[in-house]
């Protein structure tokens, strides 16, 4: 047990997929592993422990921003040894070329600041994917049918942002999407020696407004789930 997590020692695979919600975790626990085992609750923050293909994989809630996710990944990587981390989550297109459903595999993670940003203090670090991962989960996207995007993008610290400026800044220099939790997984894998990638689905669009409907969120994050699996286990 740590502060924010209740399973036992040994209860958390060294696999981790990490949605932003609680209930999503059950939800891909349930529908893609096998033998799944609730392991935490602690603050309604599910996590889930089973197997695929064989494989031990742990699903487990990150919650909404860095702050929150830096929590969940610092005690799973420090207290139950977690050697591969993965977030499964939705982001808004910063692109024309990127379209609602889209898939965008994270190959770095820009941010205005992160909770690292006390330990890097003046340096600027360039949060970046797990190459052998990144590498995976693009093969992996092919088997989906999900058109896939490769490249950076911009971690937020609020989703109500009055910064219309900095979303012109970040689509002009390329930024595929914006979410909140990628940079601080990859400062955190980072520091840790451990691996860590993103794979978002595009869930709304900053340039058009569009917004997935929601009868069709669960089958674009199917996608992400299977393609998170595959690559964790290429
Ligand atoms: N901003 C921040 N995070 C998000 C968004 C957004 O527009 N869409 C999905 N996650």
């Amino acid at each position: 047990m740590t502060v924010h997590i209740g399973a036992d020692a040994g209860q958390i695979a060294e696999t981790v997929l990490m949605p932003g919600d609680p209930l999503r975790a059950e939800w891909a626990a349930n529908t893609f592993l096998d033998d799944p085992v609730c392991v935490n609750r602690v603050r309604g923050m599910l996590a889930f422990t089973g197997t695929w293909k064989g494989n031990r994989v742990t699903i487990h809630g990150s919650g909404m921003g860095m702050p929150s996710l830096s929590i969940y990944a610092n005690e799973l990587i420090r207290e139950y040894g977690a050697k591969t981390l993965i977030r499964i989550g939705s982001c808004g297109a910063m692109q024309e070329k990127v379209a609602i459903r889209d898939v965008i595999v994270a190959m770095t993670a820009s941010s205005l600041s992160t909770p690292s940003r006390g330990i890097f203090r003046e340096l600027n670090f360039a949060p970046c994917a797990d190459y052998g991962l990144l590498n995976a989960a693009v093969e992996a996207a092919k088997g989906t049918g999900a058109n896939c995007h490769v490249g950076g993008i911009y971690s937020a610290d609020v989703f109500y942002d009055e910064r219309p400026d900095l979303n012109e800044i970040m689509t002009r220099h390329g930024i595929l999407g914006v979410e909140m939790e990628a940079a601080e997984l990859y400062n955190l894998a980072a520091r840790h020696g451990v691996r860590a990638l993103a794979v978002l689905t595009v869930s709304d669009h900053l340039l058009t407004g569009e917004a997935l409907p929601s009868e069709d969120r669960q089958s674009s994050f199917g996608d992400m789930v299977q393609i998170a699996l595959e690559a964790a286990f290429s």
